[in-house]
C-alpha cells in the first residue's frame, strides 16, 4: 500500500509518495511506480538485497534485439547494477529475517530520486540504520548514481558488501547479450563490454565504488571476482558502533546507437569514452552529480508548471505522477527511439510503441512542449520505411503502419501468441499485428493535431505531408468494393475494442480512414498553389496524380456507419446482434481481465462487451462530426458494455462525462485513471507502468477540465473544473505562443510573455487579445 502523503517530509507533499511496510510478494508495484530514468535509459527500482519475485530492469532505448526468429524484437534488459549484497556477521541482510522499524521507500517526483530507509534488528538482536539512495541523471543521460549507508546503533558488527555488474539477466528467460567482456582498471573501475546478440548493439558497462567511514574516505581492499556474465567486487571490514559507512556507486551506461558520444559505432572508442565519463564522475562525486541532476529537473518542473488546488491532495500528485514518468520515459534525445507503453519500466510490451503515443502521450507535448512532439512524429517518418514494407507485405500500396513498432525500420513486431484460452487451454492467437490497422490513420491523425496546434510548416514540409499521403495511399488500396450495397468498406479488422476481431466496419477504423484520405486530398489540393514546387518533388517518389484520384473516388464513396433510430452508431457490423449478458461483477472487478476466468476470447467475440473505449474514443477525436445528442446517446448505450479492461479507457470516457457537463463523473473517471498506477491494486503495474494512461490522466484535466480543444484549426477553451477544485493552472503552447492558463472557481486567465495576437474560442465566442485575457467562469 502506498502512502500519499509526505509523512517525514512536508516540504515533500504532494511530489512525493511512499512505501510504509515491505511486500516480498508485490515488489512490482514499487518497481515499477517509483522507476527512475531519463529517457535515454529506465531503471527499474528494484530494492539493492534482492528477493525472490524481484524483478531487475535496465533498458536502453532503442537497443532492440530478436532473441531468435521465433519470437520478436524487443528491448534487451541489461546488465544489472543494483543488486547489493550485505553479509552481516556471515549472515545475508534481508528484510525477510529479524525485524524491521521505521521503514519507508520514497520517490521524490520532484528531484527524481528514491530513497529507502529502515532499522534493523538482525535475527542476533543488533539494531543497524540503513539508507539508500539512487537517481538516473537528467543532466549526464549516461549515468546512475547510488549511495548506501549503514551505521550499526547498539554494537560493532562484521560486514561483507559485495556489488559490482551482473549480467546473468534475461527477459523472462531470453538472453540478448554474447558473453562479452570484463575487465577491472586500476582495482577499482569495473568494466563489462556486451554485444546483442541479432541487432548487434554494443553495450559498455563502467562502475566505480568509493567509502567513506563517518565522512572519511576510506580504502578498503576489494577481493576482485569475475566469472560467467558477471563481476563484483567485494569488501570486507569491521564497524564499530555508531560508525557510519558510506558506499557511493556510480555507474556509466553507454551504447553503439548512442548518437551524442562521437564515434560510438566503434567499440575501442565507446569504451574508452565510457571509462572517462566514469573517472569525471568520480571528480565530481555523487553530492555533485545529484546536485546536477536536480537542477535539471527543477527546470523541468519550471516548464511543466502544473497548479492544482483540489480538496484531495492527491490529484495534483497524480498529475506530477503523469508527467514524471512522461518525462523519464520520453526519447527526447533521439529521434530514431519511440514510447514503450510501458515505458522503460518494465518488460510489459517489449517496449514497442503503438498509437498510445498518437493518440494519448502525444496532445501532452503539442500543448507543453512542442518540440518533443516533432521528434516523437519523426520517429513515425522514419518507420515510413517499416509501414512501407508492411503494406507490400500485405499486398496494399502506400504506408501500413505497424501495430507495434520497435527500431523504425523493422515494421511489424507484435508477437504471434499471447494468454491462454480458457476453453482450449492453447494459447490466444493475437490478431492485433495483422489487421488492427487504425493505427495508420491514427498516425496520419497525429501529425495533422500537431501541425493545426503547432504552425510547424516545415516539419510539414520535411515530413508531413509525406505521411499523410502515403498513409492515404495504404488506406486507397485496402478498402474493398461491396458491390451489392455499392460502397467502400473495411472488412476484417479490430477497432480499438480488442474484445471484436475480425469485424466487418468498425466505425472508428472507417470514419479515421475517410479522414485520412480527406486530409490528404485538402493538403494535395493546397499545395497546389502553396509550394508546387514540394508537391512536384513529393509527386515523383508518391506518384500522387494518379493517388490523389483515388483517395477522392474511394472517400466519396466510403461507407460511414451511421446511427439507427436509437440514435447509436453499431460498433461493427454485427456488434448490436450479439448476446448481452450482466457485466455487473466484472465491472466491479480490481484487476483487469476477470472476464477471462470465465470466457474465452471467442466468446466473448460473440458478446456485447467492450474492451476500451472504441466509438466514444472516435467522438473525441473527430469530435466536430458528431452532435452531442448522438455522442450522449451511445455513451449511455455503451459505458455499461465496456469494461475498462485497457488502460486507455477511463480518460477518454472523463473527458467525454466533462463533454457533457457531468462534472462528477468525469471527476470520478479521471480518479480511476490515477488509481491504474497509483492506485491499491498491488499488481497493477508488475509489467511496467500504464505509459497512455498517463498521458489520459493530463488530457482529463487539460482537455476535459479545462475545456481545451483544437476544432477547425482554433483553440477552444470550455472550463468545467471539477466542485472539489478551487484552482487549476498550467501551460499551454499554441501556435508557437506560450500561454499561462489559470482556472479559479470565478475566473479564467490567460497570460503570455509572446507579442503575437492570440486567438481563441471561448464558451464557443471567438476572441482574440495580446498580453492577458480574463473572463468569467460559467458554472454548469
Ligand atoms: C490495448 C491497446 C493498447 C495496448 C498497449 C492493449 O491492451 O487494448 O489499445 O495500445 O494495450 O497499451
Amino acid at each position: 500500500m502506498l502512502n500519499y502523503h509526505a509523512i517525514n517530509n512536508p516540504e515533500l507533499t504532494q511530489w512525493s509518495f511512499t512505501e510504509t511496510k515491505f511486500n516480498p510478494l508485490a515488489q512490482g508495484k514499487c518497481e515499477s511506480v517509483m522507476s527512475l530514468g531519463n529517457g535515454y535509459m529506465g531503471l527499474r527500482s528494484a530494492t539493492e538485497e534482492a528477493y525472490i519475485g524481484g524483478t531487475r530492469n535496465l533498458f536502453v532505448n532503442g537497443t532492440f534485439n530478436r532473441f531468435d526468429d521465433l519470437e520478436v524484437t524487443e528491448l534487451p534488459n541489461a546488465a544489472d547494477v543494483t543488486q547489493v549484497e550485505l553479509l552481516i556477521d556471515g549472515q545475508r541482510f534481508s528484510l525477510e529475517t529479524g525485524s524491521v522499524t521505521d521503514y519507508e521507500r520514497t520517490l521524490n517526483l520532484r528531484d527524481a530520486e528514491l530513497t529507502r530507509s529502515f532499522v534493523w534488528r538482525s535475527d542476533q538482536g543488533k539494531r543497524i540504520r540503513f539508507e539508500f539512495k539512487r537517481f538516473v541523471s537528467m543532466h549526464d543521460l549516461h549515468l546512475i548514481g547510488m549511495k548506501v549507508q549503514l551505521t550499526p546503533l547498539d554494537e560493532g558488527i562484521t560486514l561483507r558488501l559485495a556489488s559490482g555488474i551482473n549480467a546473468q539477466m534475461s527477459n523472462s528467460g531470453s538472453q540478448h547479450f554474447h558473453e562479452g567482456e570484463k575487465r577491472i582498471f586500476d582495482k577499482k573501475y569495473l568494466q563489462l563490454i556486451q554485444t546483442t546478440t541479432e541487432s548487434k548493439v554494443d553495450f559498455v558497462m563502467n562502475a566505480l565504488h568509493s567509502f567513506w567511514i563517518d565522512g572519511v574516505s576510506a580504502e578498503i581492499k576489494p577481493q576482485m571476482e569475475i566469472e560467467r556474465r558477471k563481476m563484483e567486487m567485494a569488501y570486507s571490514l569491521d564497524l564499530q558502533a555508531g560508525q557510519t559507512l558510506k558506499m557511493q556507486k556510480l555507474i556509466q551506461v553507454h551504447t553503439s546507437r548512442d548518437a551524442d558520444v562521437e564515434g560510438a559505432g566503434e567499440l575501442e572508442k565507446l569504451r574508452a569514452h565510457s571509462l572517462q565519463a566514469l573517472k569525471k564522475a568520480e571528480e565530481a562525486g555523487y553530492d555533485q552529480l545529484f546536485e546536477q541532476h536536480r537542477q535539471a529537473w527543477a527546470s523541468i518542473w519550471e516548464k511543466y508548471h502544473f497548479e492544482i488546488e483540489s480538496e484531495d491532495s492527491f490529484d495534483l500528485l497524480a498529475l506530477r505522477f503523469a508527467i514524471y514518468h512522461l518525462m523519464v520515459m520520453t526519447p527526447v534525445h533521439d529521434r530514431r527511439m519511440g514510447i514503450g507503453a510501458k515505458g522503460l519500466s518494465g518488460e510489459g510490451y517489449k517496449g514497442h510503441s503503438f498509437w498510445d503515443t498518437e493518440i494519448f502521450i502525444l496532445p501532452f507535448f503539442i500543448y507543453s512542449e512542442p518540440k518533443v512532439a516533432r521528434t516523437l512524429l519523426e520517429y513515425r517518418y522514419l518507420g515510413l520505411e517499416g509501414a512501407r514494407r508492411k503494406a507490400r507485405e500485405n499486398g496494399f500500396k502506400g504506408a501500413m503502419y505497424p501495430w507495434e513498432v520497435a527500431w523504425p525500420s523493422d515494421g511489424e513486431v507484435t508477437p504471434v501468441w499471447g494468454a491462454v484460452d480458457i476453453v482450449t487451454g492453447k494459447q490466444t492467437k493475437i490478431w492485433s499485428g495483422f489487421i488492427e490497422q487504425h493505427i495508420t490513420s491514427d498516425i496520419a491523425y497525429a501529425v495533422w493535431h500537431y501541425y493545426q496546434s503547432s504552425g510547424d510548416q516545415q516539419f510539414m514540409d520535411e515530413c508531413g505531408y509525406e505521411m499523410i499521403f502515403d498513409t492515404a495511399t495504404f488506406w486507397a488500396s485496402r478498402l474493398e468494393w461491396d458491390e451489392e450495397g455499392s460502397r467502400y468498406v473495411i472488412n476484417e479488422v479490430i477497432g480499438p475494442d480488442e474484445y471484436k476481431e475480425h469485424v466487418d466496419n468498425n466505425a472508428f477504423t472507417n470514419y479515421m480512414a475517410h479522414f485520412n484520405l480527406q486530409l490528404a486530398l485538402e493538403y494535395y489540393n493546397e499545395l497546389k498553389t502553396r509550394n508546387p514546387e514540394l508537391l512536384s518533388r513529393l509527386e515523383s517518389s508518391l506518384n500522387l496524380d494518379q493517388a490523389s484520384r483515388e483517395w477522392q473516388e474511394k472517400a466519396d464513396a466510403l461507407y460511414l456507419p451511421k446511427p439507427d433510430e436509437r440514435g447509436i452508431i453499431a460498433q461493427d457490423d454485427t456488434y448490436l446482434q450479439k448476446q448481452i449478458i450482466d457485466l455487473a461483477p466484472y465491472k466491479s472487478q480490481t484487476k483487469v481481465g476477470t472476464l477471462f476466468q470465465d470466457y474465452s476470447l471467442d466468446q466473448v467475440n460473440e458478446m456485447q462487451i467492450s474492451k476500451q473505449a472504441d466509438i466514444l474514443m472516435l467522438f473525441y477525436l473527430l469530435e466536430n462530426r458528431f452532435a452531442p445528442e448522438l455522442k450522449r446517446a451511445n455513451y449511455d448505450y455503451y459505458e455499461p458494455k465496456t469494461l475498462h479492461d485497457s488502460s486507455l479507457s477511463f480518460s477518454t470516457h472523463s473527458i467525454l462525462a466533462s463533454d457533457f457537463d457531468d462534472k462528477k463523473l468525469a471527476y470520478q473517471l479521471f480518479r480511476r485513471a490515477t488509481e491504474i498506477d497509483l492506485g491499491p491494486h498491488e499488481h497493477s503495474s508488475d509489467a511496467g507502468i500504464h505509459s497512455a494512461s498517463l498521458g489520459g490522466i493530463w488530457q482529463c484535466v487539460v482537455m476535459g477540465f479545462a475545456g481545451v480543444r483544437m476544432l477547425n484549426g482554433e483553440l477552444h477553451l470550455h472550463p468545467k473544473m471539477p466542485d472539489t477544485w478551487k484552482r487549476l493552472s498550467f501551460p499551454l503552447y499554441w501556435k508557437g505562443s506560450k500561454l499561462k492558463i489559470s482556472i479559479t472557481e470565478d475566473q479564467v486567465e490567460i497570460k503570455t510573455d509572446q507579442d503575437a495576437e492570440i486567438e481563441l474560442v471561448i464558451y464557443g465566442k471567438k476572441t482574440a487579445f495580446t498580453g492577458q485575457l480574463q473572463f468569467e467562469m460559467i458554472h454548469i
